[in-house]
């Protein structure tokens, strides 16, 4: 055969693979308002720069009619691309070639292009659509996802790994995204779930839609599996895009310094009246973090869980931070299983990646109840204290009003090695508010008293003097300096600037054992 003719083979060969599942089940797809896994890729990546890989792989299954099943592509397409001119390597699941399941090759695609992406340093982002593990190919199937989630705890830590789900996402499909550091999903169209609705109906007699079971909503409100949510696959893949530009390539790296032309010694005098001085008042931090960040430039985690934490990323004087912030406005700010839980996983996601973290603490404690004790919060709780701890990325914490017990401790302290401890005037450091320590300590005196009412007015006093204040701590070098709130964005970052070369050295050991 003459070179021209091979090469026209060779053009008729890729057609086929480009195709899919062909044209009439593309266009069922489309219907569903979805793009197709091709399209995705050239949404999230520079134009022209993806290159696809492993092009022509096929499955080698052949019982249940798959030996006379062609699956272009083997229902997935693999490569590499840049976002923003940075190297990632994607991967991207055909929903319209067998519903995306995966199969022992469909599986090799994806862990070879997870390999090259660990071997090079540079973040990976898996694109999923899948029904899950390929029901014709039995344990085949099975190990191709076990060799896909020891890959997902390899690179863990290593290189950033981000999960979009587009479509419905079944079984095995599910925890790698799980594995991975942040799952974006798109309102409507995408779906997770470890069995779907037939299945619940035949166990449980439950009767659910597919949406009601593992939506966006679900995920991003819930059940906290998912960590972003947009409305369209479209916006879903510019938000990965803003993500990527947060992230470094990997654990070695630093985020690339950025000018935003924002002032570093700009004044915050807005924060005199977002936060009240009276303690009991709401206020909503996202106000706080936009006054003190770059341009107001703040991208929330998790924006729709847990709601009393905010956690995000922004930066400052063009580096990038973690913020951990209290939010007084949900739940007064206290922290609950599921805040511990959010924020234990961003703290670990910042550290890991050297990302320094920016604490913005007004809590008036872990959240009492008998749901919380029964639900772990004990063990949950302690998550914050050993992400903490165990951070050894620059840490700087910002005391604004209240700061009571365990859950001071929890958000950054001193104790916890923190590197800068800020308060306002305003601070609150004590063991509990002033109401419950009185309540507690002068109970007798209060209970003797001719007026039981005025005395414990006079005792909450009393204690408010003398603790209620950031001076106490202060005095003990917990808190390193009380500033004026207005200085809140100059001090932090000449905080950051003057830890930005920290190196500390822990204890020889293989890993430690977080509470989980
Ligand atoms: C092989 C599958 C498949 C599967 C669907 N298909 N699921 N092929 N293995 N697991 C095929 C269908 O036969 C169909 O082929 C095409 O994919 C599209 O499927 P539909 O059902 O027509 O699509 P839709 O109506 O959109 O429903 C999508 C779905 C549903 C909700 C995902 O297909 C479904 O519930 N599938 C089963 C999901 C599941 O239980 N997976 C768990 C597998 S076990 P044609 O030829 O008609 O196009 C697992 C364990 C791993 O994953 C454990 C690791 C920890």
């Amino acid at each position: 055969m003459s070179m021209d003719k091979k090469i026209e083979q060779l053009a008729k060969e890729r057609e086929k693979v480009m195709q899919g599942g062909g044209a009439q089940r593309i266009a069922a797809h489309k219907e569903k308002g979805k793009l197709t896994a091709r399209e995705r890729i050239e949404l999230l990546l520079d134009e022209n720069s993806f290159v696809e890989i492993d092009t022509f792989v096929k499955h080698r299954a052949v019982d249940f009619g798959m030996d006379r099943r062609e699956t272009p592509g083997e229902g997935v397409v693999v490569g590499y691309g840049t976002v923003d001119g940075r190297l990632i390597y994607v991967s991207s699941q055909d929903f319209t070639v067998l519903g995306g399941s995966l199969g022992e090759m469909h599986a090799k695609k994806i862990c070879k292009v997870m390999d090259l992406a660990m071997q090079n340093g540079v973040p990976f982002v898996a694109i999923n659509e899948s029904s899950g593990a390929r029901i014709q190919e039995g344990v085949d199937a099975l190990a191709g996802y076990g060799d896909i989630f020891y890959r997902n705890t390899q690179a863990s830590g290593y290189i950033p790994q981000i999960s979009v789900i587009m479509g419905s996402c079944a079984g095995g499909a599910v925890y790698s995204p799980a594995l991975t550091d942040f799952i974006f999903m798109t309102e409507g169209t995408s779906q997770m779930f470890i069995t779907g609705p037939q299945v619940i109906k035949a166990v449980t007699g439950e009767e659910v839609t597919l949406e009601q079971l593992g939506g966006a909503a679900v995920h991003n409100q819930v059940s906290g599996v998912a960590h972003f949510y947009a409305n369209s696959e479209e916006a879903t893949l510019a938000q990965v895009r803003r993500l990527l530009s947060f992230l470094p390539d990997n654990n070695l790296d630093e985020v690339e310094w950025v000018e935003t032309g924002d002032d570093q010694a700009r004044q915050n005098d807005e924060l005199l009246s977002i936060v009240p001085t009276d303690p009991n008042r709401p206020y909503d931090v996202h106000e706080v973090i936009t006054s003190i960040v770059d341009n107001g430039d703040f991208m929330e985690v998790h924006a729709s869980f847990a709601q009393n934490i905010v956690v995000g990323f922004a930066r400052m004087n063009g580096r990038a931070v973690g913020i951990v912030a209290n939010q007084p406005r949900v739940l007064a700010g206290s922290l609950d299983i599921d805040a511990s839980d959010k924020a234990s996983r961003f703290i670990r996601f910042c550290d890991a990646f050297n990302i320094p973290l920016v604490t913005l603490i007004d809590v008036p404690g872990y959240m009492p109840g008998l749901n919380q004790e029964y639900g772990g919060i004990i063990r949950h709780g302690a998550k914050m204290l050993y992400a903490y701890s165990e951070a050894t990325v620059p840490k700087i914490s910002l005391i604004m009003r209240k700061a009571y017990g365990g859950a001071f401790l929890a958000m950054c302290s001193k104790a916890l090695g923190a590197d800068t401890v800020y308060a306002w005037p305003t601070a609150e450091i004590a063991v509990m508010g002033p109401e419950g320590a009185a309540n507690i300590i002068f109970r007798r005196e209060i209970a003797a008293a001719e007026d039981p009412a005025k005395m414990r007015l006079e005792k909450i006093q009393e204690y408010r003097d003398k603790f209620a204040n950031p001076y106490v701590a202060a005095g003990r070098g917990m808190v390193d300096d009380v500033i004026d709130p207005r200085d809140t964005r100059r001090m932090i970052i000449n905080a950051l600037e003057a830890n930005a070369t920290k190196r500390v050295h822990r204890l020889p050991k293989k890993h430690g054992n977080m509470p989980v």
